[in-house]
């Protein structure tokens, strides 16, 4: 493209609550646009994971850039972001926003605005996107144009001309969505980019934003880049400005979504480049690239130094676990793969953690349980690996009596407040010593039919939640505002609300503070043996309750064994639930028949002594599936 040509650019994301169906429309932009052909299309073509399509839900962003020619013929570049709708994965959003000048904010005419819509859409405006709202799947006979349109108006005060009706599955509306991008998104300037205007936004020296990146075994580090300025060439020696890593651009490209070499990308331009970075620390989403020669201070013929651009405000885990190998002689593996998927999950944060129980391991953070299901079965997908994972906790704060027992390691914890801040129930100091407990609390936002209200209401209360206010949307569906502790939000609130609303009910919440809360430690026995991947951190006012579901849930869950096992929820070394878990009974009876009780009192007799070695043997041998956090979390 000329230097004018920058003007023929749009950068844009789409945003929508979860399954608004932003994929899907993509796939028609990408089909009106020529980008793929119809033949070879297939349904939300933008998933690129097996594991997104498989669960139909997006899970990365995923750019991708299209040529199309709009009314008065002009051809224009459009680089599509398309960005998921879950809360767990609202980093991935927040990215895609900061490579961008607009967004396509999409409802379903069929639900109308909910907690992601608003969500995102404050996103957005942070950045000062252009917005341009879509009613979408107006093909469905649920679907209620009307009131959707006035929820909009209402929201972000737009008149109802601009607001474009469209399906994702008939293709209507697509073209005119089009069109408003070229209309109301601006192109990227030197302005947009915070650069000053005295030169052309090409002359200007290297500055680009990543925003994403991956490992690929052959090309190494892959960077997803929005240049803001200058432009980048194949061969070029790049230099980091955050990690000062110095490389070669060994390849620079657009996504079609494939990769497809370019050789050059130029600012206004979304596309990546593969950086010869083969130690994945090197390269971090939020740096700046630029040109070596721009390095210095001053640069080669510059007269003022090239300055970072602003990058990403670090995200704040919610919930952690420790990540264990299920083969003690993994954790290398395990090391490596965290580290390349990492690049891929910028959400994701870990550090290495050593347990007795169960050696070498990682304590890691996410942003919510389907975040952390999805990171366990990537591993296992891409990586092979097959882990333990520990019951997953927030994060508390404990207020000691005196800090001068703890080790250096853990001094290293204490926060500005004088708070240890611990991220597993072991690592909660003995009680004697504790003054205080705090946890994180939430900002809980619910959107919800008026006639659900008083069933949320009461669900919303057994979660510890304090009301704060109703605002309502309209006659008929209004806004909870509520305050809650994060950890009873976290586990199965969003089935359960989702239940007690017959799927109408959305939800978001984000972190507002600390609170005192009165916890206490509670361990799993297994066979007499702690399970210290079982072991968490409960309301004492529930810990009856909580001992008694869980050790239920075992039983359920266990596979039986030739032994009976005791199954025990313990506080402070006393069992506060018991259950015994039958053992598997081989019918050593069965070639008898007839009636010789004598001989099969025997075998029976034979059969229990039997057990009863194994049993002393097999003493916390039993094994306890991968997945029993998830469903104890879940009851
Ligand atoms: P996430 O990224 O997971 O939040 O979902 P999404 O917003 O990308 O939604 P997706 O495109 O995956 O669509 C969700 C569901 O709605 C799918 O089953 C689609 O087939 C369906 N769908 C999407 N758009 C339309 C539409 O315009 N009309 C009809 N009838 N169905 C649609």
């Amino acid at each position: 493209m000329s230097e004018e040509n920058v003007k023929k650019i749009r950068n844009f994301a789409i945003l929508a609550h979860i399954d608004h169906g932003k994929s899907t429309l993509a796939d028609r932009m990408l089909e009106l646009t020529g980008t793929i052909e119809k033949r070879k299309m297939k349904d939300q073509v933008l998933d690129r994971m097996d594991l997104e399509r498989e669960r139909g839900i997006t899970i990365k962003l995923q750019p991708v850039s299209m040529k199309f020619k709009v009314s008065g013929n002009e051809e224009y570049l459009f680089n599509l972001i398309d960005t998921p709708g879950h809360v767990d994965f609202t980093y991935e959003v927040s990215r895609s926003l900061a490579a961008v000048e607009g967004a396509i904010l999409l409802v379903d005419a069929t639900q109308g605005i909910q907690a992601q819509t608003l969500a995102n859409l404050y996103l957005a405006l942070e950045e000062n996107l252009a917005i341009i709202p879509v009613v979408n799947k107006i093909d469905l006979p649920a679907a209620d144009i009307e009131k959707t349109k006035n929820e909009i108006m209402e929201l972000i005060g737009c008149k109802e001309e601009e607001i474009i009706c469209a399906s994702g599955k008939t293709g209507e509306g697509v073209a005119d969505i089009l069109q408003a991008v070229v209309n109301k998104v601006a192109a990227p300037s030197a302005k947009s980019a915070g650069g000053g205007n005295d030169k052309s936004i090409y002359e200007k020296p290297l500055r680009a934003l990543i925003f994403d990146s991956t490992y690929d075994e052959y090309r190494g580090v892959l960077a997803f880049i929005r240049v803001m300025e200058g432009r980048i060439k194949k061969g070029e020696k790049i230099y980091l400005m955050a990690t000062k890593a110095k490389s070669e651009a060994v390849d620079a490209g657009i996504f079609t979504p494939d990769y497809k070499s370019t050789g050059e990308l130029k600012a206004g331009e979304i596309g990546y480049i593969a950086t010869g970075f083969k130690n994945v620390n090197e390269c971090r989403v939020g740096d700046t690239i630029t040109n070596v020669n721009f390095a210095a201070q001053g640069g080669i013929g510059l007269s003022a130094p090239v300055t970072g651009l602003k990058g990403y405000k670090e995200v704040k885990p919610m919930v952690f676990a420790g990540i264990f190998p299920q083969e003690g002689n993994e954790y290398q593996q395990l090391r490596e793969a965290m580290e390349k998927l990492k690049l891929n999950d910028a959400a994701l944060t870990y550090e290495p953690e050593h347990s007795d129980a169960l050696g070498f391991g990682f304590r890691s953070g996410f942003l919510g349980l389907l975040h952390l299901e999805i990171f366990q079965e990537r591993l296992k997908r891409e990586y092979n690996l097959d882990i333990v994972v520990t019951t997953p906790s927030v994060a508390y704060r404990v207020f000691l009596k005196s800090v001068k027992s703890l080790d250096q390691r853990r001094l290293k914890n204490i926060d500005a407040d004088g708070a240890l801040v611990i991220h597993s129930p072991h690592e909660l100091p003995d009680l004697s010593q504790i003054e205080k407990i705090e946890e994180p609390w939430v900002t809980l936002d619910v959107i919800i039919p008026k006639d659900y209200m008083g069933a949320a209401m009461n669900l919303i209360q057994d979660k510890r939640g304090v009301y704060v206010n109703t605002e309502f949307i309209n006659v008929t569906r209004a806004i909870l505002h509520y305050t809650a502790p994060m950890a009873t939000i976290l586990t199965d609130f969003y089935d359960k609300i989702k239940s007690v609303s017959s799927g109408y009910a959305s939800v978001n919440y984000e972190f507002s503070g600390y609170k005192p809360a009165d916890v206490v430690k509670m361990d799993v026995l297994v066979a007499e043996d702690e399970v210290e991947s079982l072991s968490m951190i409960v309301y004492r006012d529930e810990a009856f309750r909580r001992g008694k579901e869980v050790v239920e849930t075992l039983k359920e869950t266990l596979p039986r064994q030739m032994f009976v096992i005791k199954l025990q929820a313990a506080i402070g070394g006393k069992v506060i639930a018991s259950e015994r878990l039958s053992a598997m009974r081989k019918d050593v009876t069965a070639k008898l028949y007839g009636g010789d009780v004598t001989r099969k009192r025997k075998l029976l007799e034979k059969q229990k002594k039997g057990k009863k070695k194994m049993m002393e043997h097999g003493k916390g041998s039993v094994e306890i599936p991968s997945d029993t956090f998830i469903k104890i979390l879940k009851r």
